[in-house]
C-alpha cells in the first residue's frame, strides 16, 4: 500500500517584530482594539529585501534538514501564497532555482489561506498514485507590503503578518501508523469578492493604472463580518466531515491546528465543536495571520516544542478568501 507521511517540518520567520503599539504609531488604532478583536499582540514584517520565497526556502531548508533530504531527493514542489514576489512565474520555480533542484516539477497553488491544505491533498495524491516518492509542500507570505499601513488601511492591517512553512512529504507502507488519512476541500465563489485584492487584474484595460493605487482598489479589501460569518460554520463543518469520512470522533483527534486567522474565530470553533482549551492550537499571539503560512508554522512549532509527537492524530482546518475551506487528517 502506498501512503504519504510528513518526514519533516520547517519554518521561518523574520527577525522584525511590529508590536501592536508600533501600529498604533502608524495609524489611528490600539493594542486594546486589536487584541479584544483578533487575540495578535505582535507579528513579524520581512526586511525590505525579503519576499515570500526567501521565507519559503528557509522554511523548506529546515523541513529538509529534519526529513533528511538532500537536495536531489526532492521529486516536486508545491508552494501556496498570495503574497508572490512577481505576478508571474510563481514562487515555485523561484524557490526550485534558490534550493538547486535541477529541472524537479513546480506547481504555484493560489488559494489564499487554505493553500497549504490544498497543496497537501496534491502532494498526496501524487505520492499515493505512484507518481512521486518524495514531496515538498511549502507556504509562505509576505504580506506587510502590500498592506496600507494608515488610517484607511487599518481594518487588513493590524491583522496579517509575514512567514513561511513547509512540509517534507514521501511515500510510506502506513505500517509505523504515520500517515496522511483524508482531505476534505471546499470553495464558494459566490463570495470571491468579500476578502480580495481586485485590482490589477488582467480584466482591466490596461490591467494596470495609477489610479488604481490613488482610488486603492489595488488594496486588499475585506467584508470582515461576513468572513467571520462563513469562518465560524465552516470550521465545525469541515472538520466533523473529514472526520466522519473516515470514521474518527473528535475524542481521538489529538490537537486540532487551525489556519491562524482570528483568535475568537478559533475559540468560536473550539467551543461548537466543545473541545478543550489544550486540543485546539493558536499562535496568532506572536505571528498575525500569515495566510498559507499559518499552518505550516504552527505544525512546525508543535512538532518542534515536542507537544506533537509521531503517532498524534491531527486535523488541520484552514478557511478564507475564495470562499476556501478544507481539512486534512493525519496520524503524524
Ligand atoms: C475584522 C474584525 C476584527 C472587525 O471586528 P468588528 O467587531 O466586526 O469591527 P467592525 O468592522 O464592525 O468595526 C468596528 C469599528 O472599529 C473600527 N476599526 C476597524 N479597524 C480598526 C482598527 N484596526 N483599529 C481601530 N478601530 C478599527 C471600524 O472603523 C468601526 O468603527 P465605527 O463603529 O466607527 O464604524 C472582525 O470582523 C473579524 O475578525 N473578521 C474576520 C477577519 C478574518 O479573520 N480575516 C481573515 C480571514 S482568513
Amino acid at each position: 500500500m502506498r501512503l504519504t507521511r510528513i518526514a519533516g517540518t520547517g519554518h521561518y520567520v523574520p527577525e522584525r517584530i511590529v508590536t501592536n503599539h508600533d501600529l498604533a504609531g502608524m495609524m489611528d488604532t490600539s493594542d486594546e482594539w486589536i487584541r479584544e478583536r483578533t487575540g495578535i499582540v505582535e507579528r513579524r514584517f520581512a526586511s525590505a529585501d525579503q519576499g515570500s520565497t526567501a521565507m519559503g526556502v528557509e522554511a523548506a531548508r529546515a523541513a529538509m534538514a529534519e526529513a533528511g533530504w538532500e537536495p536531489a531527493d526532492v521529486q516536486f514542489v508545491i508552494f501556496a501564497t498570495v503574497s508572490p514576489d512577481m505576478y508571474f512565474p510563481g514562487d515555485g520555480v523561484l524557490l526550485q532555482k534558490e534550493l538547486g533542484l535541477g529541472t524537479t516539477g513546480a506547481l504555484d497553488v493560489r488559494n489564499q489561506c487554505t493553500g497549504f491544505l490544498y497543496g497537501l491533498s496534491v502532494a498526496d495524491a501524487y505520492v499515493r498514485m505512484g507518481m512521486y516518492d518524495r514531496v515538498l509542500v511549502v507556504g509562505a507570505e509576505c504580506q506587510s507590503s502590500g498592506l496600507r499601513l494608515d488610517d484607511e488601511g487599518r481594518d487588513m492591517a493590524v491583522l496579517f503578518g509575514d512567514g513561511g512553512g513547509a512540509a517534507c512529504l514521501e511515500v510510506t507502507d502506513g505500517e509505523d501508523g504515520s500517515a496522511l488519512i483524508w482531505h476534505q476541500l471546499h470553495s464558494d465563489g459566490r463570495f470571491a469578492e468579500e476578502l480580495c485584492i481586485r485590482k490589477p487584474g488582467a480584466i482591466n484595460r490596461p490591467w494596470l493604472t495609477a489610479e488604481m493605487i490613488e482610488d486603492r482598489s489595488s488594496a486588499p479589501f475585506m467584508n470582515g463580518r461576513e468572513v467571520f460569518r462563513n469562518a465560524v460554520k465552516r470550521f465545525p463543518e469541515v472538520i466533523n466531515e473529514v472526520l466522519a469520512e473516515k470514521g474518527f470522533t473528535k475524542d481521538q483527534v489529538d490537537m486540532v491546528i487551525p489556519h491562524q486567522a482570528n483568535l475568537r474565530i478559533t475559540e468560536a470553533v473550539r467551543k461548537r465543536l466543545e473541545l478543550p482549551e489544550e486540543k485546539v492550537f493558536s499562535n496568532i499571539e506572536k505571528y498575525g495571520n500569515t495566510t498559507a503560512a499559518s499552518i505550516p508554522i504552527a505544525l512546525s512549532e508543535l512538532v518542534d516544542s515536542g507537544t506533537v509527537e509521531r503517532g498524534h492524530l491531527l486535523c488541520l482546518a484552514a478557511f478564507g478568501s475564495g470562499f476556501t475551506w478544507a481539512a486534512s487528517l493525519l496520524r503524524y
